[in-house]
């Protein structure tokens, strides 16, 4: 990246030529319909607080949504492919499903947009989650089946990424019990999915490579920045490497563990929100640490509808931090729920001058995909999070761009975008 000073002050950084720009999405999250899924009949039974239901019909309305995000100047999309839809009985291969979803690969080529595709984000087949799920000991074997059949069918995918959030999963799923399969405090289950998880990465890499040689494959790692509450105590030190060492490292080493095998990432996908903070007290009680009443952090927030704390510096310092790996990061999620369209706005531009900065210290990003292309079904919270460049009408189906999506459109044309002074720390000003 290259940076010219400006009369201002400000400095004007330009992005590597190819930098990757777009949002993201899932499928179980906007495409409706999703009936073959493990979420769908927890929903219909009420067991879910809210139900996807038809959701934003991108299933349906995927070009036009694609024309939206060309007119916004994006290069990239990250969507999902439902496992559920390719195999929605066991062994059944749904042929128009794998047709359709090369008519979604298509649709984001011939607008000029690099494809990024998700084999898995959260949903299973019901078929899949009957049988015991991710905790089963041939999980890997049933995924890897499903991950052979659309790599050998669907053509002009350069980007992979094989299951999204592994640790997000196995926290909701088996720890906190709030999504399927509903199981609370089963640690042993978290570990086997996860297990489960790491092999089904691992096993699906080979297979993508194989079959796409110049493809590039990773997974989309949560990535929060996680700090202690209060820095002198050693408590709360503790604690924060503790989760540090569950949610950002634990899994890595899994798929990756040192000197052991031939690496199998070629990326990693960084899915950043906010800032965590830890006391020892909370350590493993969920919501898992979200309290502070130390001295270090009486400038917390401002906080997002989700109630996650915006905050840009820890982007630049989880970049940091993976850096370290030596591999190309992506940022494959970074969004913010809000109805405050002033603070989606600094959200926005804070997060990209951190991705700037890390630029400018020579970390390898190759892209920002914003979350969300559109307002979507936020898994237990249903449509009231928002997190679209544009707000969907759920009863019309209509999108609207909001004044984010405006100011994104420009940075992804002009591949530029306006820095704060270097030194200047980052903060979120809402007008
Ligand atoms: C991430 C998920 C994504 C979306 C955002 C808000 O954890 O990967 O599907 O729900 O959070």
């Amino acid at each position: 990246m290259t940076a010219s000073g400006e009369a201002s002050g400000t400095r004007v950084a330009s992005f590597p030529a190819g930098f990757l720009w777009g949002a993201a999405t899932s499928s179980h999250q906007v495409e409706g319909d999703s009936r073959w899924n493990d979420w769908w009949p927890h929903e219909r039974a009420g067991r879910l607080p809210h139900a996807s239901a038809e959701a934003c019909r991108h299933y349906e309305l995927y070009e036009a949504d694609f024309d939206m995000a060309r007119s916004w100047g994006h290069n990239a999309h990250r969507f999902s492919i439902a496992w559920s839809r390719i195999e929605p009985r066991e062994g059944h291969w749904d042929e128009a499903a794998t047709a359709h979803y090369q008519d979604v690969v298509d649709a984001l080529l011939s607008r000029g947009i690099e494809p990024i595709v998700t084999l898995h984000h959260f949903t299973n087949p019901a078929w899949f989650a009957d049988r015991g799920g991710w905790a089963r000991r041939d999980s890997a074997d049933l995924f890897c089946r499903y991950v052979e059949r659309v790599a050998s069918s669907i053509r002009g995918v350069r980007y992979w990424i094989t299951i999204n959030e592994p640790t997000v999963y196995a926290k909701h799923g088996f720890v906190v019990g709030d999504w399927p399969p509903f199981r609370r405090n089963a640690w042993l289950g978290a570990a086997r999915a996860l297990r489960g998880m790491a092999r089904a990465h691992a096993r699906a890499y080979e297979i993508l490579r194989r079959l796409g040689p110049e493809s590039r494959v990773g997974f989309a790692h949560s990535a929060p920045w996680i700090e202690p509450c209060d820095r002198s105590r050693v408590g709360d030190r503790g604690a924060a490497y503790l989760r540090d060492l569950l949610l950002n490292r634990a899994f890595l080493a899994l798929i990756d563990p040192p000197r052991r095998h031939p690496r199998r990432l070629d990326f990693l996908g960084i899915n950043y929100y906010a800032r965590t903070i830890v006391r020892r007290r909370k350590m493993l009680a969920p919501p898992w640490g979200e309290e502070c009443l130390s001295a270090h952090h009486l400038d917390r927030g401002p906080f997002s509808d989700t109630g996650w704390e915006v905050y840009p510096p820890g982007l630049l310092a989880i970049l940091e931090k993976f850096s370290r790996l030596g591999l190309p990061l992506m940022i494959t999620e970074n969004g913010v729920a809000t109805g405050d369209e002033n603070l989606r706005s600094a959200f926005l531009r804070e997060h990209l001058a951190a991705v700037g900065h890390a630029l400018e210290r020579d970390i390898d990003v190759i892209g920002y995909l914003y979350w969300s292309l559109i307002d979507n079904y936020e898994w237990g919270l249903g449509t009231t999070a928002r997190f679209g460049l544009a707000a969907v009408d759920f009863e019309t189906q209509r999108r609207t761009a909001r004044p984010a999506a405006m100011e994104y459109a420009s940075v992804c044309r002009d591949n530029r975008l306006a820095l704060p002074a270097p030194g200047r720390p980052l903060s979120v000003r809402t007008a």
